[in-house]
């Protein structure tokens, strides 16, 4: 059985994580969602607890899912669960740079784990976290892009 992991920061989770997740799930039997905990490389909106939260509802229906956090690095993870695949999302050209470095460090540090890349369905592919924290931080409506309980949070969070 292999078992895949699918990392991010998932703050917060949006429908395009959950297009990718959707689509990895059928090609893996084992999925993990694993939700960054790293507080250094990148200031989060939503806590640990928070984005946990949020991710494990949204996949709440799906049974070949977990939802684990992680800190440290994630190759060590993998080695941990064994999974020998990790799942990125690939939208934009802009996000090849990133994510080739990311990959090809990876595959420096453990050359046994793949990075696979999926694009999400194309009316995902301009939303990103952070995007839609700007947009719903000044009032926009951003029920298009996450789930309902997603956007209460948001509401809660930037209060409009
Ligand atoms: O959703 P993000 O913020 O683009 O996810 C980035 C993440 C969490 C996947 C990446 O920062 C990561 O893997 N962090 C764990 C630490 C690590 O292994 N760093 C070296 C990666 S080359």
């Amino acid at each position: 059985m292999i078992s895949a992991i699918y990392p991010g920061s998932f703050d917060p989770i949006t429908n395009g994580h959950l297009d990718i997740i959707k689509r990895a799930s059928k090609l893996y039997e084992n999925l993990y969602i694993g939700v960054s905990e790293e507080e250094s490389t990148k200031e989060k909106s939503f806590s640990i607890e928070r984005r946990l939260e949020l991710a494990n509802t949204a996949v709440k229906e799906m049974n070949n899912i977990n939802v684990i956090k992680f800190n440290g690095l994630l190759v060590d993870k993998c080695k941990e669960l064994n999974c020998t695949v990790i799942i990125r999302g690939l939208r934009a050209l802009s996000d090849y740079e990133y994510e080739f470095k990311m990959a090809l460090m990876n595959r420096t540090l453990n050359d046994e784990i793949v990075t696979l890349f999926m694009m999400p369905h194309e009316k995902y592919t301009h939303v990103s976290s952070s995007l839609i924290k700007e947009v719903a931080s000044l009032g926009g409506d951003m029920s298009k892009y996450v789930p309902s309980y997603v956007e209460s949070a948001l509401r809660e969070k930037f209060g409009k």
